[in-house]
């Protein structure tokens, strides 16, 4: 079966991460060498990309690296996940993306990213882009506004079905300018910042969905919601889906991962519901390792997990929660 094209346009950076038992009050020093520290790929689009590729879809990424070793080595993974890279193009002014990043004992985590080279994606590279004929577009909010925008109308105008991972969010961002959108998904914080509504409870999610709604013309806002699940609205209805109960290590990249499967898996069939699901085991799988890159499923890999769930289910005497039938259609893809 022909796998469907995704173009991926958002940021590549290198993650410098550190671990550290807590986080330091202003002004004050903390020594952790019992936890070390290590440098990853990552970036939201590069995290996102190979979360694409890993599950089986034709993965173009449209990323802007720098001159440096880093862009070297980002490129060079790329190239081994299968990820197309025609559409990375280097700056030879600018600096690859560089995230620092502190993950904390519970496995949460604080983000400083310095967007070198991302902060150069143009209107240009975006047209050059789209000449790839992909099925669908897939962006985050990591690249220049002009970047976004150009992405969103020629969607549009080209009647590609957008998708967008509304991350980083920033409360001045016109949402209205979006066009079209297939998929919205923002996270908590980013739901916070979009529409003033933390979406603590069922119904703080409805109303802060409802908002979205009001300012992004999308067929479905799916809201993620760390370890509570997600919130699927569809203008009319609202769905909870739970998290996979997991220990999380670290949850760097979770949203990358689950947006990316979502896309995906919806592409595949259509069915939000089912698409979140599969997205919400693949990002679950994804929390219980270290690092953002490292810790992304393949396709197998959380087919193996659902068919592990399935078993406990079956044991307990629990219903199902994933339906065999579209197991194996999945599967097929
Ligand atoms: P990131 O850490 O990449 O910025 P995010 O903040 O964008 O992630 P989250 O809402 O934290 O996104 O996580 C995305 C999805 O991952 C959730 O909707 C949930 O399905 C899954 N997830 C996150 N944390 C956990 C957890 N502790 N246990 C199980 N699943 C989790
Ligand atoms: O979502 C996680 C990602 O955010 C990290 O890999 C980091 O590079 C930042 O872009």
């Amino acid at each position: 079966m022909k796998s469907i094209r995704i173009l991926v346009i958002s940021s590549a950076n290198i993650d410098f991460v550190q671990h550290t038992h807590r986080i330091p009050y202003a002004g004050e020093t903390i020594v952790e060498d019992e936890l070390g520290y290590a440098y990853y790929p990552g970036g939201k689009g590069g995290n996102s990309a190979v979360a694409f590729a890993r599950f089986g879809a034709d993965t173009v990424f449209a990323c802007k690296l720098g001159r440096d070793s880093n862009a070297k080595r980002l490129a060079a993974i790329y190239k081994k996940e299968g990820i197309n890279t025609h559409h990375a193009t280097v700056d030879a002014e600018a600096g690859t993306g560089m995230a620092a990043i502190m993950t904390e004992d519970n496995g949460m985590n604080r983000i400083i990213v310095y967007p070198g080279a991302n902060r150069k994606i143009t209107a240009g590279d975006v047209e050059e882009a789209f000449t790839c004929y992909p099925d669908a577009v897939f962006l985050q909010m990591e690249i220049p506004d002009e970047a976004v925008f150009a992405a969103a109308s020629l969607a549009e105008k080209k009647k590609i079905p957008l998708f967008i991972d509304a991350a980083p969010a920033r409360m001045d961002f016109p949402l209205e300018r979006l066009g079209k959108v297939e998929i919205f998904s923002p996270n908590e914080i980013e739901t916070k910042i979009y529409t003033g509504i933390s979406p603590s409870t069922e119904e703080e999610c409805l109303r802060a969905a409802i908002r979205l709604s009001s300012k992004v013309d999308a067929r479905y806002i799916v809201l993620k919601l760390g370890s509570r699940g997600a919130f699927i609205y569809d203008g009319n209805e609202y769905f909870i889906i739970p998290a996979e109960k997991v220990r999380a290590i670290d949850t760097t990249g979770a949203g990358d991962v689950f947006t990316a499967v979502m896309t995906y898996v919806y592409l595949q069939n259509g069915n939000i519901v089912t698409a979140v699901k599969y997205a919400s085991c693949a990002a679950a799988l994804s929390v219980t390792k270290e690092g953002a890159y490292p810790s992304i499923p393949t396709r197998e890999e959380v087919f193996e997990y659902i068919r592990s769930r399935r078993k406990v289910r079956e044991d307990r005497g629990q219903e199902d929660f994933y339906n065999e039938e579209e197991e194996e259609q999945v599967e097929q893809w």
